[in-house]
């Protein structure tokens, strides 16, 4: 992702663009050559095309990591009828969506070297010549409207601050689609200065851009080692100071995570609390049953529950926003449950909660998942009884799934067709 805004040169594509548009776009009148539109006004010699294609490969790179771990967690959210997402391995999920989050954080400050090695390109003279050159300025722009939109408000969903009005998911899924195929366009619109940048070796000399001397500091110009230094360092610091939330062995010195594996009631991190969820009295009423509908309709006291056969296994909270965390969950499978109520194994079926409201009170368990011999009714964590927070009295846990669908404070289970209600 280069962000040239040089006027790209005559290709294919824009040539027969040029004709069509045709016209010379009249040149603005000098007298509005002024502030940074004057000449010479970034004499840095480190806003070459060299350095530009050079951290645009590692963006644009990001952004389309970011876009594809992005699209599973939205298919394993809203499954299109020909997506099946697999019950194991169990840690994928947790993976694909780590790895969305790390590498997202790990593009904000690319993004800002990015910008600062382009933006007097912003200020070239004169802005554009056709109406071609309109057009990549625009592309352009929507190109940084949309990286910005999408590190800003995923960082803030992150540190689950809600200032904006819309909904998240939405926006940023299509957001998504944006950014990636302006991307695309960019690197289409562009690839001559994207081919000569990344040819070019060595020096800033051999850039042709720039006539600073190699590493030599102009004066207030920011040497090339300098501006490697920030690039890494500031990478390096996103990575260290955040990437422990998912990759536990850096948990002790990721200061700005905002959850750490281990870490929480039962050791565990908690998203959504029992007050929160509202679950409060009706969790702990004595008169609670856990219905299951099937040709067998089940009403099962907690005492029921704990008289199935009980299974141990290690499964992860892979968090929709990128942390995970391992813990022991002990308590009946959901197949011998379903088994109970006389469904068939792997029936897809709703798992309602007794939360009363949010996009994640009921989740569908496809086919793969609800006959997973790993997919339990939890009723213990790390082999205590589960904490109010973790969904008692008792709570579904399956492999390979997002945190936010691992549905807590169970009320009711029933057969239903898949990609509703998740
Ligand atoms: C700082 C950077 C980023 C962070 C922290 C971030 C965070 C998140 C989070 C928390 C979700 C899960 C939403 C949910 O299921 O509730 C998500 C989903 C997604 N993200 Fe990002 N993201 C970042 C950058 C990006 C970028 C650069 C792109 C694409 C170019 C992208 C595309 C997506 C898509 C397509 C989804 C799926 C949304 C859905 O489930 O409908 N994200 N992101």
């Amino acid at each position: 992702m280069t962000l040239c805004t040089t006027p790209p040169e005559r290709t294919s594509v824009t040539r027969p663009l040029d004709r069509v548009l045709g016209a010379r776009l009249p040149d603005p009148p000098d007298a509005l050559r002024r502030g940074p539109f004057r000449e010479g006004s970034f004499p840095s010699p480190l806003h070459t095309e060299r350095r530009a294609s050079r951290v645009g490969v590692w963006l644009g790179s990001g952004f389309v990591v970011c876009f594809l771990t992005g699209l599973i967690s939205h298919w394993v959210q809203q499954p299109p009828s020909w997506f099946v997402w697999p019950a194991s391995p169990v840690w994928l999920y947790r993976v694909t969506q780590g790895t969305h989050v790390m590498v997202g954080l790990a593009l904000v400050p690319l993004l800002l070297v990015k910008l600062w090695t382009v933006y007097p390109k912003l200020f070239s003279w004169p802005p554009a010549r056709t109406p071609a050159q309109v057009v990549a300025r625009v592309s352009v722009l929507v190109l940084v409207g949309a990286a910005v939109f999408q590190l800003l408000t995923g960082l803030l969903n992150i540190s689950q601050w809600y200032p904006f009005g819309f909904s998240f998911r939405a926006a940023h899924y299509w957001t998504g689609w944006i950014a990636v195929g302006a991307v695309l366009t960019h690197v289409g619109a562009f690839a001559p200065q994207i081919a000569r940048g990344l040819a070019r070796r060595g020096t800033a000399a051999a850039d042709g851009e720039g006539d600073g001397e190699e590493d030599g500091e102009e004066d207030g110009a920011v040497s090339r080692r300098a501006f490697v230094a920030a690039a890494v360092l500031g990478t390096g610091a996103v990575a260290l100071t955040q990437w422990g939330q998912t990759i536990s062995p850096l948990a002790q010195v990721s200061v700005l995570a905002p959850r750490i594996p281990g870490y929480g009631p039962q050791g565990l991190p908690v998203n959504q609390t029992g007050a929160g969820a509202g679950v409060t009295e009706t969790a702990v009423d004595p008169a609670w049953r856990l219905v299951v509908e099937g040709p067998t309709r089940l009403e099962l006291t907690l005492a029921d529950l704990q008289a199935f056969p009980q299974h141990t296994e290690r499964l992860p909270i892979a968090c929709v926003e990128g942390w995970s965390s391992d813990a022991d969950w002990t308590g009946p499978r959901l197949r011998d449950v379903l088994d109970a109520a006389g469904l068939d194994r792997g029936t897809v079926v709703h798992v309602e909660s007794l939360q009363t409201g949010g996009s994640y009170r009921v989740s569908t368990v496809a086919g793969p998942h609800s006959a997973s011999a790993k997919t339990l009714l939890a009723l213990r964590l790390n082999g205590q009884e589960l904490a109010l927070d973790h969904g008692y009295p008792v709570r579904l846990i399956a492999p390979n799934r997002p945190g936010a669908m691992q549905t807590k404070w169970l009320a009711r289970i029933a057969p239903g067709a898949a990609g509703v209600g998740s």
